[in-house]
């Protein structure tokens, strides 16, 4: 008797919340969600440079795919990263099943492969076993006039001849499409219910998942987890690159998010009127300071977000967990390198190892004194040091390069310079804030 109405109590009160996710105010997710993240590298067995060059080459990827999107005029691609850098691992499903998902402040669907639905070869390859609804007590399907909303938020969707909500979602490195359900999730901490897409058809770039299973999108749309959860705040904190203990970085939804007092903090860029894309966090970064020179040719203007033709808009700074590198405007990114080979000198720069695609840079051996200091000055007065190892790295055994890249157009602070920082994004304040921190330590 007992189980039977416990359940019936949890669907009372998930259909008297219908708007709200299903079932998830516990309060568990209450005091917020708690994971831990994998960097995709970590276990691959890589030297240091072996992985700086796969962060560089990543970028480089993203750069190309902006490119050739921009190319043929597909806006929704031009905006969307290629990939993604790190991994959390929750469960799925009652009983639950283990699954991985990448993490990604750039879109907004939850998804994961699902064993139903995917025949052979239609998804991609993942380390663990595909998730099998079928074995779950929890699965609800998402029909397609769901009162939620959660299959009218998704962009674009279809209904299926059995009611399902099947849906589309783009990114820079493909596509994937499959129904909408809800299911239960269980993190390192907190559990909810969440809407997510039960993945049936993968085409992606290969490689692109890292033999993850799917995707949590923290973005700032309606399906996001932030979203679905109602959560006000999330914050995350990246271990050093080369970090050989193996410590794990970490990501807090809700009000487990808190940099406890101190950091600096800046408004978040709001969206230009008619801007389309209402995912992204942009920031308002206004000029960029080189040892003791501030550069004359950059400020605000230079990475304003603005819409070069009609529905095609370039632009903005955005802060980014999925680009291992910074990308800058041209024009500040010619503006910096000029004025940091300046001040290295001709007797400090070293070539650049061939196709690196890096092109400053400096004797391996204590670069980390020789390298001028870099701040990025944001809105409000917060000023972002960026120490030498945040910037530059070894490459290989007699070269350290600069890890920033020409990004065209577009913006990213990358995740490489977000190293040692725990980062706040306050959606109720619309601010950000950013702390120096040991992320070992959280
Ligand atoms: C999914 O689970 C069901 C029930 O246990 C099982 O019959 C089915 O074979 C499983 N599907 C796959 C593809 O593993
Ligand atoms: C930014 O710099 C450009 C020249 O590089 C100048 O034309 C423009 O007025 C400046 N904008 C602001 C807001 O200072
Ligand atoms: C560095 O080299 C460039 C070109 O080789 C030259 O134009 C410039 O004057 C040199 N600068 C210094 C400080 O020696």
């Amino acid at each position: 008797m007992a189980p039977s109405l416990v359940f019936l109590l949890v669907l009372l009160s998930c259909s008297a919340t219908a708007t709200l996710v299903a079932c998830s105010s516990s309060n568990e997710a209450e005091a917020g969600l708690r994971m831990k993240l994998a960097h995709v590298d970590d276990k691959g067995g890589y030297t240091t440079e072996e992985r700086v060059l796969r962060a560089v080459a990543v970028s480089r990827q993203q750069q190309q795919q902006r490119l050739m999107a921009g190319a043929e005029d597909d806006v929704s691609a031009q905006v969307h990263r290629a990939t993604r850098q790190y991994i959390a691992s929750y469960l799925i499903g009652s009983p639950p099943q283990r699954t991985e998902a990448l993490i990604d402040t750039g879109s907004d669907l939850i998804w994961t492969q699902c064993a139903t639905t995917c025949l052979p070869k239609s998804c991609a390859k993942q380390g663990l076993p595909y998730y099998n609804l079928s074995q779950s007590s929890t699965f609800v399907p998402v029909p397609c006039a769901d009162k939620a909303g959660f299959c009218a938020a998704n962009g674009v969707h279809l209904c299926g001849l059995d009611g399902s909500c099947t849906f589309i979602a783009s990114y820079g490195a493909g596509r994937v499409i499959g129904s909408l359900g809800t299911e239960s999730f269980a993190f390192e901490s907190g559990t909810t219910s969440l809407a997510f897409g039960c993945v049936s058809l993968t085409r992606i770039t290969s490689g692109a998942l890292n033999d993850a299973s799917g995707l949590i999108g923290l973005g700032r749309g309606r399906l996001s987890l932030v979203s679905q959860i109602g959560a006000t705040r999330f914050s995350y904190c990246l271990t050093p690159y080369f970090h050989s203990s193996g410590a794990s970085s970490h990501l807090f939804v809700g009000a487990s998010a808190s940099l406890g007092g101190g950091g600096a903090s800046m408004p978040f860029v709001k969206s230009p009127k008619d801007y389309p894309y209402s995912t992204f966090y942009y920031l308002p970064l206004e000029g960029i300071t080189v040892g003791k020179t501030r550069l004359p040719a950059v400020n605000s203007t230079t990475f304003q977000l603005r819409q070069l033709f009609k529905g095609y808009w370039a632009g903005g700074v955005i802060i980014d967990t999925g680009s291992p590198l910074t990308q800058l405007a041209s024009h500040a990114y010619e503006a910096l390198k000029e004025e940091v080979a300046a001040q290295l000198g001709n007797g400090s720069l070293v070539p650049a190892p061939e196709d690196s695609g890096l092109e400053l840079c400096v004797a391996r051996e204590g670069f980390q004194k020789v390298v001028p200091a870099l701040v990025f000055h944001f809105g409000g007065g917060a000023d972002m040091a960026v120490p030498a190892a945040s910037y530059w790295a070894p490459v290989d055994k007699a070269a350290a390069c600069m890890m920033i890249l020409e990004g065209g157009y577009d913006s990213i602070i990358g995740n490489f310079q977000q190293q040692d920082m725990h980062l706040l994004y306050d959606l109720r304040r619309g601010r950000f804030s950013f702390q120096t921190a040991d992320c070992t330590m959280l």
